[in-house]
């Protein structure tokens, strides 16, 4: 190749193949001449999609999407003066030298925008049993590159993996930096909090304003975990109370069907004459139980 540059060959070159800028900020893609013998070569610009190739400099003039926001920078490198994300492509300098041997060169330069992320939309549950799986979510689709995800508990950035923190080490939450999802498998007392989470790439960054997540604990919850714990004298105590209550419940309950029925009455008449239909007639019986229920509640 080296007897091209000695001989008549057109030679182009770059110095960033792949070039990036963040929206809105300029950008140059340069298509550097290296060996040219030609004084007047055409110079052309394409942009490559998957729709296929458009022109955006031709005839000396910027054309397309480009048009007022391009200039050719001498000799031929395309200057963009104020970058959209729609921008993001491969762009083809072609430069034809006709009074050159080798008279044709190309070069492909792929340019990428960074979009910078918009505030995510985020979902905690405000309230969550304890005990039960919760889950989280972010979610951000403006951002190029795509986004990646932090969540926040009261202020401070939640670790990848709980084992790495020893203030996250008992929790059982998931984290996909990826997706912005946080899971948890089994939601604790401790996990409790304000959250928010941030949407970052290369351009910036952006978070969603913080969410209180609430755990709350039901009563059977409350003895499943202590019967969980090694700490029998609780559960004893617990185990005692319930029987004491029943035993109460027994006794009211008893009591009242006694004096329904009439055990603390002196007129046995109404005894009899309420114990023949109650045998014999079941809707009787039922109506009585009720109210004996009723008084026991009241
Ligand atoms: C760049 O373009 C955007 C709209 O596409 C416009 O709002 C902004 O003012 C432009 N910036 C400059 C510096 O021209
Ligand atoms: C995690 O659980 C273990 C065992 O239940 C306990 O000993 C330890 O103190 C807990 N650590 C934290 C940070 O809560």
């Amino acid at each position: 190749l080296s007897g091209y540059h000695s001989v008549l060959a057109v030679v182009l070159k770059t110095s960033n193949e792949s070039p990036w800028t963040d929206e809105f900020d300029k950008v140059e893609l340069s298509c550097l001449i290296e060996s040219i013998s030609t004084t007047n070569p055409r110079i052309e610009w394409k942009k490559i999609t998957s729709e296929g190739p458009s022109y955006v400099y031709f005839d000396k003039k910027i054309s397309g999407g480009l048009e007022g926001r391009a200039v050719i920078r001498e000799p031929a490198s395309l200057l963009i003066t104020n970058a959209t994300r729609l921008d993001t492509a491969k762009y083809r300098c072609e430069v034809t030298a006709a009074e050159d041997m080798k008279s044709f060169d190309e070069i492909v330069i792929d340019l990428v925008v960074r979009v910078k992320p918009v505030v995510p939309k985020c979902s905690v549950p405000k309230s969550v049993p304890f005990g039960k799986s919760a889950e989280l979510s972010c979610v951000e689709d403006e951002g190029f590159p795509k986004s990646q995800y932090q969540w926040f508990k009261n202020r401070e950035e939640i670790p990848d993996d709980p084992k790495t923190s020893v203030k996250f080490f008992n929790s059982s939450y998931t984290l996909n930096a990826d997706t912005g999802t946080l899971k948890f498998i089994s939601v604790r007392k401790e996990d409790a909090g304000e959250y928010y989470c941030r949407a970052k790439n290369d351009a910036g960054h952006a978070e969603c304003a913080s969410q209180k997540m609430e755990v709350f604990v039901c009563v059977l919850m409350l003895l499943l975990w202590l019967a969980s714990t090694d700490d029998i004298d609780i559960v004893g105590i617990i185990l005692g109370v319930l029987v004491v209550v029943i035993v109460l419940l027994c006794i009211t309950v008893g009591i009242c069907c006694a004096y329904k029925q009439g055990y603390f009455s002196s007129d046995k008449q109404a005894s009899n004459n309420y114990k023949i239909p109650a045998k014999g007639d079941g809707v009787d019986y039922v109506r009585t139980e009720d109210e004996v229920c009723m008084s026991a509640r009241h």
